[in-house]
């Protein structure tokens, strides 16, 4: 009998396929999933052969992730405690799905991560694949065995496993189109000043400091983007473009205390170059477009979906209603925002739409000026109405 196992080709899941094969007896299909991390993928597979996997199977699921997770979570405005633009976590759904569909056409009884106990991977997976396919057995190697670092690169080294030489680094790290998790080592103290070795697509801001700014256009359609300075582009190759044009400038570094789904707070640095930008443009477009009531009520909503997502709760029925209230939020948000970006800085400096409320001749303090101002006095008299009423009949005591 088979097993699949989410393949990332690190010291885990590397030793997991091993240890599956003695504890459980079954045989390990090793699953990489392309999600934008950036890597020597057929490299990853290569080496899962070596260790003892009966087959590899590489997902280029780069298209999906932007198309169904990314841009939904974009046009919500989803920011976890308004710090994290939840790359890892927007990743998990996707991983557990291709996980579920390959275990169904290649006729495996279990599927299996290397998540630990502590964290919300181990939710994220569990409850996805839960969810879409109950018969699935789980296997988490990492929060079964009690393997502490050393005891894993013992265990690699009796049975001769090839250890990935990235295992030098003291972090532990994620990394899809969407942005850069890193954690562990010096950063589980909250007053350390994360060392430069922690970032991998942002620059210092400050070395960044002599470049001079540049701008960029972000076209978005229904709250997509879909073109850069003019140019129509695909979605993974306007995020790419966007994590180095803002990454040079290092912009889109998050250095997060967090609350995991299990209780506890932990200290998470992200580089999320293309997001932040993407995010602060989108919502520039809104500011534009969307009705002052819609924009307050979105609001609460985008607070709700971060969290769903956060909380691995991606396949719920819940999901699907702030989804068909998010996708009608869109159907104005169409337009340009240009975009200066700086050392460390993304600012807004413009933004169009055909669909604009914005009104000059209401704006304007110059002449053409179309704003009724007598109509303001009696607006005014009937909006204090309630307050001198109650003030008068309650003598409310004056705070300040
Ligand atoms: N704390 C983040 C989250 O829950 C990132 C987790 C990153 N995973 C990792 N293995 N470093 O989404
Ligand atoms: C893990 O514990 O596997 C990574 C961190 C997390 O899931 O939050």
């Amino acid at each position: 009998a088979t097993v699949v196992l989410a393949y990332s080709g690190g010291l885990d899941t590397s030793i997991a396929i091993r240890w599956i094969k003695e504890k459980y007896d079954l045989d390990v299909i090793a699953l990489t999933i392309d999600v934008g991390n950036d890597r020597d993928l057929p490299a990853i597979a290569e080496r899962a052969n070596k260790i003892g996997a009966v087959k590899s199977l590489i997902v280029d699921a780069r298209a999906d992730f932007v198309k169904y997770f990314v841009w939904p979570a974009l046009q919500a405005g989803a920011v976890y405690e308004g710090e994290y633009p939840l790359a890892t976590a927007l990743a998990r759904p996707l991983i557990a799905r291709l996980m579920v569909e390959v275990a169904k056409q290649e006729g495996a009884v279990a599927v299996a991560h290397g998540c630990t106990g502590k964290g919300n991977d181990q939710v994220r997976f569990d409850v996805s694949i839960n969810t879409l396919a109950p018969e699935i057995k789980i296997i988490a190697p990492v929060r079964e065995w009690s393997m502490t670092r050393d005891n894993e690169i013992a265990y690699a080294a009796e049975r001769g496993i090839p250890i990935p030489v990235t295992n030098a680094s003291p972090y532990s790290t994620d990394q899809n189109l969407w942005g850069r998790s890193i954690e562990c080592g010096i950063l589980e103290d909250p007053w350390a000043e994360p060392p430069a070795d922690v970032y991998a697509w942002t620059v210092d801001p400050d070395t960044a400091a002599a470049k001079e700014p540049s701008y960029v256009e972000i076209t978005f359609q229904n709250g997509v983007p879909v073109a850069l300075n003019g140019e129509e582009l695909d979605g993974v190759t306007i995020i790419e473009t966007l994590n180095k044009q803002a990454g040079e400038y290092g912009i889109g570094r998050v250095d997060h205390i967090e609350n995991r789904l299990v209780g506890i707070k932990s200290r998470e640095i992200y580089e999320a170059p293309a997001g932040v930008v993407l995010l602060a443009a989108h919502k520039a477009l809104e500011s534009l477009t969307l009705s002052r009531d819609q924009i307050r009520f979105k609001e609460i909503i985008a607070g709700e979906y971060a969290r769903l997502i956060y909380n691995g709760q991606w396949y719920s029925a819940l999901h699907q209603d702030l989804a068909a209230y998010v996708q009608s939020t869109q159907r104005f948000v169409s337009g340009t925002v240009r975009m200066k970006l700086s050392r460390g800085r993304c600012a807004v400096v413009g933004r169009k739409s055909d669909h604009s409320l914005y009104s000059l001749g209401l704006a304007t303090y110059e002449t053409g000026d179309q704003f009724d101002h007598n109509a303001a006095l009696g607006f005014i008299k009937l909006w204090a109405l309630p307050l001198s009423t109650q003030a008068q009949a309650q003598l409310l005591p004056s705070i300040g």
